[in-house]
């Protein structure tokens, strides 16, 4: 890959000729050329950049600009240059600034004199915007397969655990009995909505900027459907200047990435939660988790730990973006090359995250015991009593406050509702009989909430069946 390749500012070797030199009379200050180069970190996008010269020079033969015998030479030394980068046999020049210099200058060595024809009719301008959209369309396509994975796993955890009983919490305190699995759900549609969201961005990344050439469109009688269909784009954009400046389509990536990660934050929360000692409801497989190097019993969650954390960096990106762009007049200006870095890890930190919580969460395992334990010691059957007396006709209001007072006697007495007796329960109110055990246990409590969206485990099944036949459709 591009990683293998070498990049040279070293003024010794032959200076390249820069590609745009013909008005100026010195050359470019040394310290000026590397701070203005973006190579370094623009040479990711070289499959997209050869991909976007082969479709615009096909397009120039359409329209009787480039000869078949220029096009087809064009295509070959494209081909190979493509081969020379992803076998490490290109050195970067920091002298041709850009991916998009150092290939045709790349280019016109292997094929002379129709390798400066390539650039007829077009701009770096509308090459880079061009290369952006189709390089992140390819990455949201991967970044929605791995919310797909991430989703089967939760759908196949939520599956196994339809049963298993925790705490649910308000406020961090225990409140209401739940199912684990259902609580795999919640973040599932989460991710849904995620889903959903990366495809309505790839709409608005999938027009094609190429054709607006510097930022006025260009005299050559260019056919641009042409070229959007060449490259899989919906269509060419409808305004050239808008099409040179506009980022605004990465700024709702990052922000639909965002999401993602705030999503992938909490829920690394509560990984760390449920795997410490004091919760100790779930165990993570060793080889998510590392040691320390002076404690040898610690078994750390480093990877939701890393998540919650590299969420930052992700919002870091998002307000850098909104920032480069909240003062660009119209059209290109040089700012956009700033784009790149924050959009590039913003794409690694997310898929490396995906890829880290689809590895792990189909392997979770559950401590089922500690975890019901710990759903018993909070009361967390009290709605279910004032629910119970609402249903022996006492208003709710009343309900409310008989509860309170027999949850005031068990804090007092350390018990549970459940493991009071019904004399000391009728103490409370004379209208509890026999049948109040029923709803005061967890697995009554659970199954009760049996309606769409609640947490009852045949409510569980339903929803993972049908979220994976809606999976498997997509
Ligand atoms: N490296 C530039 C960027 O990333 C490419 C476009 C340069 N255009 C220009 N007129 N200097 O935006």
């Amino acid at each position: 890959m591009s990683d293998n390749n070498k990049t040279s500012n070293n003024s010794e070797i032959t200076q390249p000729e820069k590609l745009w030199g013909g008005r100026f009379t010195e050359s470019t200050d040394a310290f000026v050329e590397a701070f203005t180069a973006s190579i370094s970190f623009d040479q990711r996008l070289y499959k997209h950049d050869i991909a976007g010269s082969k479709a615009h020079a096909k397009m120039l033969n359409k329209v009787g600009i480039l000869t078949d015998d220029e096009v087809n030479d064009i295509h070959n030394g494209l081909d190979e240059i493509q081969a020379d980068i992803e076998a490490g046999n290109l050195e970067w020049s920091v002298q041709l600034e850009d991916i998009h210099m150092n290939i045709e200058a790349r280019l016109t060595d292997k094929i002379g004199i129709t390798g400066k024809k390539l650039h007829t009719g077009r701009s770096r301008n509308d090459q880079i915007a061009t290369d952006i959209r189709l390089w992140l369309r390819e990455q949201i396509d991967l970044i929605c397969s791995e919310i797909q994975r991430l989703q089967k796993g939760l759908l196949e955890l939520a599956d196994r655990e339809a049963e298993t009983i925790l705490p649910g919490f308000t406020h961090l305190q225990v409140a209401q009995p739940i199912t684990f699995g259902h609580h795999m759900l919640a973040w599932f549609e989460m991710l849904v909505r995620d889903y959903d969201r990366m495809q309505d961005c790839r709409k608005r990344v999938n027009i094609m900027p190429l054709g607006s050439a510097a930022l006025a469109g260009t005299t050559y009688p260019i056919d641009r459907n042409y070229t959007a269909e060449l490259l899989g784009f919906e269509r060419p954009c409808n305004n050239s200047l808008d099409g040179v400046s506009d980022r605004d389509f990465a700024i709702e990536f990052i922000s639909d990435a965002s999401l993602v990660m705030m999503h992938l934050s909490r829920f690394s929360e509560e990984l760390v939660l449920w795997t410490s000692a004091q919760f100790n409801f779930i165990n993570l497989p060793d080889r998510f988790c590392t040691g320390s190097s002076i404690m040898p019993q610690k078994k750390n969650p480093d990877v939701p730990e890393l998540v919650r954390g590299k969420s930052g960096r992700v919002f870091g990106s998002l307000f850098s973006l909104l920032t480069l762009m909240k003062s660009q007049p119209l059209a290109y200006n040089k700012d956009n090359q700033e784009d790149k870095e924050p959009l590039f890890d913003t794409v690694d930190t997310l898929l490396g995250s995906l890829r880290a919580f689809a590895d792990m969460m189909p392997n979770v395992t559950t401590n089922k015991e500690a975890m019901k334990v710990a759903a018993m010691q909070g009361f967390s059957t009290a709605t279910d009593l004032a629910d119970y007396l609402v249903g022996k006709d006492m208003p709710f209001r009343d309900a409310h406050e008989v509860v309170g007072s027999a949850v005031g006697y068990g804090v007092e007495k350390g018990k549970d509702l459940s493991e009071m007796s019904l004399d000391e329960l009728q103490k409370f109110s004379d209208i509890i009989t026999e049948d109040v055990f029923d709803v005061l246990t967890l697995e009554g409590s659970v199954a009760a909430r049996d309606h769409l969206g609640g947490t009852a485990p045949k409510q569980v099944k339903a929803r993972v069946a049908e979220a994976l036949a809606l999976l498997s459709d997509k």
